[in-house]
């Protein structure tokens, strides 16, 4: 049996590659059999190893829960937490810290990319960023965790830490695999050789209007000739395009190529825009109405905050004991 833990910054709005490289697969994982634990986090803490206003920050973890819910998360069947109210992940976090060698952090590519946007920033946070990623897995035991591609690095290490624990102290983790499909990567709309994130116009948030969607889109990069072809190398533009295309119409990649042989970028990027609008449109539905009813998102966090502690509780219990802190 599997057990799911997965978790994203509220470091503003979710777009399509958190959708496509995540949630899409939560939903899936969610679903599936011989799973018996699903847990998906905002990662509140995490959020502010990196500048951010903590007035605006509330109000932030409000919005990519309302997304998670949006989305499809089902609070039935998942556990649904603020990291920050579960405070056994601090605690794990410091514990594992004792056997991670520094050297394991430094070399990190997401520490080096982090440091060269926000140089002024150089906390220990940001270098203790993944212990704490580690402490969030490991806590409750997990052994499945589905993210896009950029977080294969912090699996490993995960994997690493727990190897150094069970030897140092005996059996308690079992291996932590990533679950990662086609929508692992999905590229910046301006830059597409850039992963898309949550900065600037690079990306089409989950809450966008139609109209900006169909901006964005028509304002995408494309790449030289005019062929609708995938060629990742030649044609990252285009290629990106037709990803998104794929995997929100479920349209096999070479179906789309014929459909649009002899067609012009502009044709592609209309139709690719009515295809979000309308992927989005029951989302920003769902969305808005959580955002009207703040007071029940909150009794769902509560109470799965309170199963998440019983559940990390047991488990951080056991790790202590074996520490030699019991
Ligand atoms: P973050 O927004 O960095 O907290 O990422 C949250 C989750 O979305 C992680 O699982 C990331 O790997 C995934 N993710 C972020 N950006 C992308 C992207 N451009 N394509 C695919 N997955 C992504
Ligand atoms: N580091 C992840 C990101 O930036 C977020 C994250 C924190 C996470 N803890 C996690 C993802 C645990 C999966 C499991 O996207």
């Amino acid at each position: 049996m599997n057990k799911i833990f997965s978790g994203i910054r509220p470091s503003g709005k979710l777009h399509l590659g958190n959708y496509l490289g995540a949630i899409k697969n939560w939903l899936a994982l969610s679903e599936a059999e011989g799973i018996d634990q699903t847990i998906f986090a905002v990662v509140d803490l995490h959020g502010i190893t990196t500048p951010y206003d903590p007035k605006k920050f509330p109000d932030q973890v409000m919005d990519t829960v309302c997304d998670y819910l949006a989305a499809g998360v089902d609070p039935d069947k998942s556990l649904l937490i603020r990291q920050s109210h579960v405070p056994q992940h601090t605690e794990l976090a410091w514990l594992l810290n004792t056997i991670t060698p520094v050297s394991w952090l430094d070399r990190l590519p997401t520490y080096k990319e982090k440091l060269e946007q926000t140089p002024k920033y150089h906390n220990m946070g940001l270098l203790d960023y993944p212990v704490l990623m580690a402490a969030d897995i490991l806590l409750y035991k997990s052994t499945l965790v589905p993210v896009g591609e950029d977080q294969l690095p912090h699996i490993d290490l995960t994997n690493e830490i727990a190897k150094r624990f069970n030897s140092t102290f005996g059996n308690t983790f079992e291996p932590v695999k990533p679950y990662l499909t086609e929508g692992a990567r999905i590229m910046s709309l301006q830059e597409p050789t850039k992963k898309m994130s949550k900065t600037g116009d690079d990306g089409i948030a989950l809450s966008d209007s139609p109209d900006t969607i169909r901006e964005k889109i028509k304002k995408a990069a494309t790449d030289s000739g005019k062929e609708i072809k995938y060629d990742e190398q030649n044609k990252p533009g285009i290629s990106n395009l037709l990803t998104i295309y794929h995997l929100l119409s479920n349209k096999e990649i070479s179906v789309l190529e014929s459909q649009y042989a002899g067609k012009s970028y502009v044709e592609l990027k209309n139709d690719l825009a009515e295809v979000v609008v309308n992927f989005l449109k029951p989302h920003q539905e769902k969305y808005n109405d959580l955002r009207d009813n703040p007071d029940k998102v909150l009794k769902i966090l509560e109470a799965s905050e309170q199963k998440a502690r019983e559940i990390a509780e047991k488990n951080l219990k056991e790790i202590k004991q074996k520490m030699g802190l019991g």
